[in-house]
Formats: C-alpha cells, sequence, structure tokens
C-alpha cells in the first residue's frame, strides 16, 4: 500500500522566522497522524534553521529546487549534493519553474538523476497549461512530460520517486480540478506512462499526488480516488491549521 502524502510547497514565502514558526506550528498541530507524509519544502534560506527546529519531528523537510551539477560556476544555484543531509525530498520541474525559469524536460531529467545519486527523493511535477487542456491535448503532454523527466532511470529509481499532476490552470486560481478529473489523469496517464515503461508493479509502487487550489473543502474528495496517494498544496500549506486540517482528513480517509 502506498503512503499518502501531504507536501506543503511553500515557494518565494515566509522570512526565517516565520518559516520556523509556521514549521514549530506544523510539528505540534500533525503529531497525531502518523499514518500520513509530512513534508514541508520552505525556500533554501531556510532550510537549515527549520531543520534544527524540527530535528526531534517526524515532519519531513524538501526543497524546491536543485542544480543538474554537484558544484562549480553556477552562481545562485544549489545543487543536490549540498542538500543531501539537509532535506530528504526536492520538487523538480514545478511548471513555475519550467515557466519562469526555462526548465525544460532534459534538465528536469538531468535534474532528477543528480537528485537520486545525492540520495533525495525527487517530487516531479508535470502538468498542462489550460490552453492545451482546452485543446484536448492533456493527455499525450502530460504523459510526454512523464516520459521526459523518466529518461534513463531504472525501475528501483523510479518507484522511489514520487509524481505530481499539477495542471497549471489549477494552480493559485481556486479552480481546482474536480476530484474526478484529477484522479482520471493520475491513473489513466501519470500511473499509466510509468505501467508502460517499467509494468504494472512499479506503477503500483510508484506514489502520484494532485496539486491545484487544494484546500481542507476538497481534500477528502480528491484523497478518495484510488489513484491520488496525496497533494502538493501551495496556498493552503502556508497557514498552519488548514495544512494540518488536511492532513488529519487524509489520515481519516486513509484509516477509513
Ligand atoms: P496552490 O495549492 O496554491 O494552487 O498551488 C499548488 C502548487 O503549485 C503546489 O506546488
Amino acid at each position: 500500500m502506498r503512503k499518502p502524502m501531504m507536501a506543503g510547497n511553500w515557494k518565494m514565502n515566509k522570512s526565517v522566522s516565520e518559516a520556523t514558526a509556521l514549521a514549530k506550528e506544523i510539528a505540534e498541530l500533525t503529531s497525531g497522524y502518523a499514518n500520513v507524509d509530512r513534508v514541508i519544502c520552505p525556500a533554501f534560506i531556510c532550510l537549515p534553521v527549520v531543520q534544527w527546529n524540527l530535528k526531534d519531528s517526524p515532519i519531513q523537510l524538501g526543497a524546491q529546487n536543485c542544480h543538474w551539477e554537484e558544484s562549480g560556476a553556477f552562481t545562485g544555484e544549489v545543487s543536490a549534493a549540498m542538500l543531501a543531509g539537509l532535506v530528504d525530498y526536492v520538487i523538480i520541474g514545478h511548471s513555475e519553474r519550467r515557466q519562469f525559469f526555462g526548465e525544460t524536460d532534459e534538465s528536469v531529467n538531468a535534474k532528477i538523476v543528480a537528485a537520486l545519486a545525492a540520495g533525495l527523493t525527487p517530487i516531479v511535477c508535470c502538468g498542462e497549461s489550460l490552453e492545451q487542456n482546452q485543446a484536448g491535448e492533456t493527455q499525450s503532454f502530460v504523459s510526454g512530460q512523464v516520459r521526459g523527466a523518466l529518461v534513463g532511470l531504472s525501475a528501483e529509481q523510479v518507484q522511489s520517486l514520487v509524481l505530481a499532476y499539477e495542471p497549471i490552470w489549477a494552480i493559485g486560481t481556486g479552480l481546482a480540478a474536480t476530484a474526478q478529473q484529477a484522479g482520471d489523469i493520475c491513473g489513466k496517464v501519470v500511473r499509466a506512462t510509468v505501467q508502460e515503461l517499467y509494468g504494472a508493479a512499479v506503477a503500483g509502487a510508484t506514489r502520484v499526488l494532485y496539486g491545484g487550489s487544494t484546500k481542507p473543502g476538497n481534500i477528502a474528495e480528491i484523497m478518495q480516488q484510488a489513484d491520488i496517494d496525496g497533494a502538493l498544496i501551495g496556498g493552503a500549506a502556508l497557514d498552519g491549521k488548514s495544512y494540518a486540517e488536511m492532513v488529519r482528513i487524509t489520515s481519516e480517509v486513509y484509516a477509513a
């Protein structure tokens, strides 16, 4: 059985002191829900102090990006090797990085390889734009992104990572995909692509998250979808109580 995960992507929000306070609040409010993996992804500069403050907590940490090289002349970048020991997860290929920072399927693949080599678990994002959705291109585009991300990876590596389907039109818009739409793409496109490439056992073991306007009010329905194993949460993860509520609801859905 795939363990559910609630991953908070804090994006470019929260100062070091705000991040520390939020992380502590989340640790306290979610302590009763061990059947859910709780992952928070603050900005790079917050990671050391948040890690120190969470050292006795089951909350896991993730970064929001990494570079594909181990070290070198890449001003402003942070390598996966530098993140090792600090975080367990790293978000790779978020649509905001693809849109604003020129990331491509090739660079996403290179970053995944680097993250795995450093012992980190990549949370690999995919998702179509509104135009692609309206043109009926969702399946082919998302499946192509998954294929591009996984080039050259072994079955063992693929089942160790986390995939996240985040339709761009649902991110930060309040317009979440319906639970059924989200479940369909997570199952019939994302997991089905993994199955086509690596077989049913690997596809059955790989966690697939949904992201895009998830909140306490819609998380139960989303988590009831058989092919959705968790959420990558933006805005609602910036509030300790709403994030904790989503963890609680997920815990209940899975305990049922
Ligand atoms: P929202 O939950 O704010 O829509 O953001 C989703 C997201 O981009 C998480 O990575």
